[in-house]
């Protein structure tokens, strides 16, 4: 990553795992192991009913508490769903848009991701909106296409101003959850692609201060190489977030 121009995030996605109570020793361990963070932010994911415990254990650290969703909508008759001031007032910080797992099981599409990427940001959270394409997209050379659809779309009425609070996660949908990354050219590739649709839209002095994260199968073992790239500012990381020794050795790596 560029350091002169943003701040490498890394985030710990962790999905639908850990209780309450285990959310409360996970942090504990991990704020122990990961001593002084310096010159990355971190970022714990957690599910809704993990937050109070996430926020509780984290006070006084660096890590910073994501939720992994939200609705787009103030308040009103969506039974079951949480908004984005909710979070809020329970000391949220980030919210996790249009996961590929939202889009494929839960019906999420870019003008969600719109939506609830605006809700976000005007209630004051800092949303990482996810993108990315699919293996048959990449099979048929439409990646690019793809992604530049998925940037348009989701910032659609996104000011200059608050697109500086929204972090990128470009997570190839072949790479999650596989064990298969995308090599580190692949992924600055599009990073670099990313960057350019948001030159285009908001000019190149405010594209360079923008975190693009890469996800997919990022793990203590590839994060250094990933994070070397000048587009990769940062890691969206899903198994390897569940092991406090893992994810440390990710944290440590940007942390340097
Ligand atoms: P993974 O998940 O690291 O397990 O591939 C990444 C993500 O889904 O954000």
């Amino acid at each position: 990553m560029n350091t002169r121009y943003r701040k490498t995030i890394i985030a710990g996605n962790w999905k639908m795992n850990n209780t309450p109570s285990q959310t409360k020793t996970f942090v504990e361990e991990l704020k122990a192991s990961i001593g002084k963070v310096k010159f990355c932010e971190v970022v714990l994911c957690v599910p809704f009913v993990d937050i109070t415990n996430a926020i509780k254990a984290t006070r006084g650290s660096k890590i910073s508490i994501a939720a992994q969703n939200m609705h787009y909508a103030e308040s009103g008759a969506y039974t079951g769903e949480i908004s984005a001031k909710m979070l809020v007032e329970l000391g949220v910080k980030y919210v996790v848009l249009g996961h590929s797992e939202r889009r494929q099981y839960f019906g999420e599409t870019d003008k969600t991701v719109n939506l609830k990427t605006i809700s976000a940001l005007e209630a004051g959270l800092r949303p990482i909106v996810c993108i990315g394409e699919s293996l048959e997209e990449r099979e048929q050379g439409v990646v690019f296409e793809t992604i530049r659809r998925q940037v348009k779309i989701a910032l659609l009425n996104v000011s200059e101003d608050q697109v500086k609070k929204v972090v990128i996660a470009y997570e190839p949908i072949w790479a999650i959850g596989t064990g298969v990354t995308a090599t580190s050219d692949q992924a600055q590739e599009v990073n670099a692609s990313i960057r350019e649709v948001l030159r285009e839209m908001y000019g190149a002095r405010t594209a360079r201060a923008i975190t693009i994260q890469y996800g997919g199968s990022m793990n203590a073992k590839n994060a250094n190489e990933l994070l070397s790239k000048p587009d990769i500012d940062g890691g969206l990381i899903g198994g390897a977030s569940l092991k406090c020794e893992d994810f440390t050795a990710v944290v440590n790596g940007a942390n340097q």
